[in-house]
């Protein structure tokens, strides 16, 4: 006799376990106080089985719908003869689920199954869980996060195709130009050569924003490869000196560097890491009002080797401390529109450092004051 909800004794033993609670396998003599409990019971039973939040669904062993509450009928349908059509090939399983849409395009409901038995009879409890915010939540996400991957991977290729493209023709323009300036192209009329010394300077700030670009692109697609050598970290500060030898005699800049006597061997790639003290010695060339000052050194901090830039420019306000290392964040100080960028450098150096391991920071800064930017590398060996 299939299990029912009915009024009366029945109800007392609609849980599992309720008639061997005292003895296991014969039903305890009840007296008149414990009945009233069993009533009582069987009313609050049925009240929570009824008004439960999930829908509640009785499968007889072979999958006939035997009762089902309000949440059911609501997510699934009104009927017994829709619930059975919903549910059929649900699996019947310890602990299956399977998520059951009510019907095209409706509430997306997930079904549990777990067996158990009422009244002696063995019967299947299935919960329905209603998921169709949790899906659309979902759903929505997913979509935001492919939207924003494909504006991004857009953005990237544009950009590579924009710079790849612009970097041709500018070194036929600057090979052109160095050629007129060594007089290769016959003698120069000396009114030419602050215009070709102009341009050759146009010619380079192009160049560094194309290559800013690329590398940007580059990192963001996870292309870089970091090509690891083990070297000094002295000499990184010395190569970058070296480089920006003609920015400093044409900017009457003063630049020391001071390396530490002790070997601070890093493991990282050169090309990597000097894009990103190029970018750092030339901010501080950038942004320093009159002949810029700066100093480079290096020093030992616990197991890092720290490589310092120090500069007596303009500072950075403290709330900007930390988001000119976004992309395409500027600074936007007194005289900034003047000089030249795209907000790449710090955002591209800062990159650069933590795919060789390391950290870059500003360390310390002070409107009116200077900055100073330490980049600190794990010690090799
Ligand atoms: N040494 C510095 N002194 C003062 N401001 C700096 C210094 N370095 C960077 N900044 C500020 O950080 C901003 C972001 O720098 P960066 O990422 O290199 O981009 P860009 O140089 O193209 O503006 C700059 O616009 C500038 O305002
Ligand atoms: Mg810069």
């Amino acid at each position: 006799m299939p299990f029912r909800f009915m009024a009366g004794r029945a109800e007392s033993d609609l849980i599992e376990g309720r008639r061997g609670i005292h003895s296991g396998t014969s039903p305890p003599v009840q007296s008149g106080s414990a009945r009233q409990w069993d009533l009582l019971h069987a009313d609050a039973l049925r009240a929570l089985f009824e008004n439960a939040v999930d829908g509640l669904v009785v499968l007889s062993a072979g999958g006939d719908v035997i009762q089902f509450n309000r949440a059911a009928r609501r997510l699934l349908g009104g009927s017994r003869l829709s619930l059975t059509e919903r549910l059929r090939g649900i699996p019947l399983a310890a602990g299956s689920s399977q998520t059951v849409e009510a019907e095209p395009g409706g509430a997306a409901c997930e079904v549990r199954a777990a067996p158990t038995s009422i009244g002696g009879e063995k019967v299947w409890l299935l919960s329905v869980h209603d998921v169709t915010a949790l899906r659309r939540t979902e759903q929505e996400r997913e979509s935001g996060r492919q939207e924003a991957l494909d504006a991004s991977r857009i953005k990237g290729e544009i950009l590579n195709l924009v710079a790849h493209e612009f970097r041709s023709p500018l070194s036929v323009i600057g090979g052109y130009l160095s050629m007129m300036a060594e007089g290769q192209l016959g003698e120069v009329p000396p009114m030419w050569a602050l215009p070709i010394e102009r341009t050759q300077q146009k010619v380079e700030e192009l160049k560094a924003m194309v290559n800013d670009v690329l590398t940007a692109a580059r990192l963001e697609s996870g292309r870089l490869q970091v090509n690891r050598q083990l070297l000094d970290a002295g000499l990184l500060v010395k190569l970058a000196a070296e480089r920006a030898k003609g920015r400093v005699a044409l900017l009457e800049a003063d630049l020391q560097y001071e390396v530490s006597d002790e070997a601070l061997p890093v493991n990282v790639d050169s090309h990597q890491l000097g894009i990103v003290l190029d970018n750092l010695v030339n901010n501080a060339l950038n942004y320093s009002d009159g002949k810029p000052e700066l100093r480079l050194t290096t020093c030992r901090t616990g197991d890092e080797a720290e490589i310092s830039v120090c500069d007596h420019g303009p500072g950075v306000a403290p709330e900007l401390q930390e988001t000119i290392f976004e992309r395409f964040q500027r600074g936007g100080g007194q005289g900034e529109p003047r000089r030249r960028g795209i907000g790449l450098g710090l955002a591209i150096a800062r990159d650069l450092a933590e795919l060789n391991g390391g950290r870059l920071r500003l360390a310390w800064s002070e409107l009116g004051r200077g900055s100073r930017f330490t980049l600190r590398l794990p010690l090799a060996g």
